[in-house]
């Protein structure tokens, strides 16, 4: 790597549903970032299926990445580093990347870096704000985990509190699933929620009022089924969707923000105006955004958090983190093995 110029790191995304590609520069400049995403692919069964996913990244990655190097306007040598994600997600997936990853650092003879896709989502607000310091306050809220974390620095996380049960990206999608929105579910219910009235269906607030930071979602998510259930028989009508659909969502930001209240008294601030950041594909809701920064406001945070396709799944925040393990000298060895399960804080497991 050059003392005088930033560095360029391709990264790559193959954890779930979407194969992606980016080379992203040491001072936040964002060259390409190609995305496929395989909906199409996994509709018709209402979810992700690991091996239709692992196939579609095998076959779109290598295109993805000329296009990426094209876009980009380099050539390979240009590169200073390749970044895959490591884990955790669906193993075959995962297996593609990185050994896509491995392939072209050896071929290149570059350093190689096996990323955490979790400490890709929690550095990503650092791709696109400078100013953030460590330590910050995360709330890392996908399809997969729902987590409130202390993030010291890179490779340093203290959790505060996870998810009891379903994860809340999860429970957007099985919402969704259930009142025949189709996949993936976070945005439909959303576009949904815009028309509804929030107020029509008591829904409960799980955890809300209770000493600590965790979360539980599935009382939640049966709740709106029984609801469901509840209306006269027939097909459930457009209204009756957004009303749902609203009631729930509202449900689901009370329940984040009352957890997050309790996290930002048990942030070990360093400094006045401590960062309060989320980060994974929920937090790309515009509903969820506008509360915590109100949250944040009320409690003397400031809030950030990444645009959404930076929120959503996507390789530029595997190459920004790349970036970050690159100047630390945190490469990995190119027996590096992919980890199915691979928790932020190994202590909270
Ligand atoms: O971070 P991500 O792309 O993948 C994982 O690492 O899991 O998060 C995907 C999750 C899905 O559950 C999806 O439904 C949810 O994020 N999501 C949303 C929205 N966009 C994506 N949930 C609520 N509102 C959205 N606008
Ligand atoms: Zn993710």
């Amino acid at each position: 790597m050059s003392d005088r110029a930033p560095p360029i790191v391709l990264g790559i995304e193959t954890s779930c549903d979407e194969t992606a590609a980016a080379i992203v520069t040491g001072d936040r400049i964002v060259l390409a970032e190609p995305v496929l995403s395989q909906i199409e692919e996994h509709q018709a069964y209402g979810g992700v299926v690991p091996e239709i996913a692992a196939r579609a990244h095998l076959e779109h990655l290598p295109g993805l990445i000329a296009r990426a190097i094209r876009e980009a306007g380099i050539v390979f040598d240009a590169l200073d580093a390749v970044a895959g994600t490591g884990g955790p997600g669906l193993i075959g997936g995962v297996h593609v990347g990185v050994m896509t990853a491995k392939a072209i650092a050896s071929v290149h003879d570059l350093p190689f870096l096996a990323i955490n896709h979790l400490e890709g989502h929690a550095l990503s607000v650092r791709l696109v704000d400078e100013d953030v310091a460590f330590p910050y306050l995360l709330l890392l809220v996908s399809g997969g985990h729902c987590q409130l974390l202390s993030v010291d620095g890179v490779g340093r996380y203290r959790r505060l509190g996870t998810t009891l049960d379903d994860a809340a990206g999860e429970c957007f999608d099985k919402v969704a699933k259930m009142l025949g929105l189709g996949f993936p579910g976070g945005p439909a219910v959303e576009r949904a929620a815009k028309t509804g009235d929030s107020a029509r269906f008591e829904l409960p607030r799980p955890m809300r009022g209770r000493a600590g930071c965790d979360f539980s979602f599935s009382g939640l998510k049966t709740a709106v089924r029984l609801a469901g259930e509840a209306l006269p028989p027939g097909a459930l009508g457009e209204k009756d969707v957004a009303d749902l659909c609203a009631s729930f969502q509202a449900a689901a930001v009370d329940v984040m923000a009352d957890r997050c209240a309790n996290a930002m008294k048990m942030f070990e601030a360093k400094s006045e105006r401590p960062a309060f950041v989320a980060a994974g594909g929920v937090a790309a809701n515009a509903a969820v955004r506008l509360r915590l920064e109100e949250l944040a406001g009320e409690n003397g945070f400031r809030f950030l958090a990444p645009p959404p396709r930076l929120c959503t799944d996507n390789a530029a925040m595997i190459a920004w983190a790349g970036i970050e393990r690159l100047k630390l000298g945190l490469t990995d060895s190119l027996d590096f093995k992919p980890r199915p399960r691979w928790p932020l804080d190994a202590a909270a497991g």
